[in-house]
């Protein structure tokens, strides 16, 4: 179904005469929901599978530097174009974004499988914070490539759960990428394995499906995912929410603030990193804010703002006292 981005337009609001629409921030209409929103994908949560990189041909890890923070693999995302039409593509997004040459279908691909420059803005901050996440409970909401879910694993978070709008991007992406960042140092084992294997990686394998063993990893829309993480005994709840470039299309929002609502601990907290503005989609910081005031229930505070060409910004949520 065809989906029409309808913010660009300034709405009239009850009571003004349009003349509020004269400023910068008020050319932003109320983020309301439409009756063109698509179809959103069901959510599925994704089963471990034994070494997820012994099926991708082709792949190349790239290695991650910020400052103190540990390294982070993550496959190059090149290697997507350039070997779409090797992979198993049954959502089409492979295929559908080289073809429109899109970075976000809205309602079929909703932009995972690149890197936005928003994560490195998070990954920047809980460096200079020097954040560490010992027994806490995490969830990379629209995760992507899930480098700030991996590092908050990396940091000791005992549980750790990914999700991402489409299937593809967590089977072909964040897995693998959980993965590779999964191996921890092993000391070469001299007695060698017992199935013949190299004991190095024998002990490599394991150490990374103990690991593996904290995450979770969930596809499909913030509705359907709510919907079935809550069937679950005990229900979740995180002490840390990280969302990254995932506040672009104000149709969404109503769904993501259930998600904070209902999977935020008590004193948990949502690290959100964002644009200010998301030209041709519509969303941004000043609108999401707005719609969360209305909701009354996060008090938003400002934590770092980057100023180069287009600003962006990290903020926090909380619940209100
Ligand atoms: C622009 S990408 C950002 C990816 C990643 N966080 C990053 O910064 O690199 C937006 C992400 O938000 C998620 N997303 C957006 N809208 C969604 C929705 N309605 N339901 C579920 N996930 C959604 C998608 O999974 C997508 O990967």
């Amino acid at each position: 179904m065809a989906f029409s981005f309808n913010f660009d337009i300034p709405l009239q609001t009850e009571g003004t005469n349009g003349d509020e629409h004269k400023d910068d921030k008020a050319q932003y209409a109320d983020p309301i929901c439409t009756e063109t929103v698509p179809k959103m994908k069901d959510a599925i949560e994704h089963g471990h599978s034994a070494d997820p990189l012994s099926q991708l041909d082709n792949w190349v890890p790239e290695t991650i530097t910020i400052g103190t923070l540990p390294p982070l693999l993550c496959l190059n995302e090149s290697v997507f174009e350039k070997t779409a039409p090797e992979r198993e593509d049954s959502e089409e997004i492979l295929a559908k974004t080289l073809t429109q040459n899109s970075d976000l279908i809205s309602g079929i691909y909703e932009g995972g499988l690149k890197i936005w420059e928003c994560t490195y803005d998070l990954l920047e901050y809980i460096d200079d914070k020097q954040e560490t996440f010992f027994g806490k409970s995490v969830l990379d909401l629209g995760c992507g490539a899930g480098l700030l879910g991996i590092l908050a694993l990396k940091r000791g978070a005992t549980k750790v759960d990914f999700q991402d709008y489409n299937s593809t991007v967590i089977e072909q992406l964040t897995y693998p990428n959980a993965f590779l960042n999964c191996e921890e140092e092993s000391d070469d084992d001299e007695t060698g394995g017992e199935n013949g294997s190299p004991p190095s990686k024998r002990k490599a394998l394991n150490s990374q499906k103990l690991l593996l063993d904290h995450c979770g990893f969930f596809s499909g829309d913030w509705n359907s995912f709510l919907t079935l993480v809550q069937k679950k005994n005990p229900k979740p709840k995180y002490d840390i929410i990280f969302t990254s470039e995932t506040i672009y299309n104000t149709d969404y929002y109503p769904s993501l603030h259930n998600v904070f609502c209902s999977l935020l601990a008590e004193n948990g907290i949502v690290y959100l990193a964002t644009k200010s503005h998301y030209f041709g989609v519509g969303g941004g910081l000043y609108r999401f804010q707005k719609f969360v005031e209305q909701n009354n229930v996060f008090q938003v505070k400002c934590l770092k703002d980057v100023d180069q060409g287009l600003k962006r910004h990290v903020v926090s949520l909380s619940f209100k006292k």
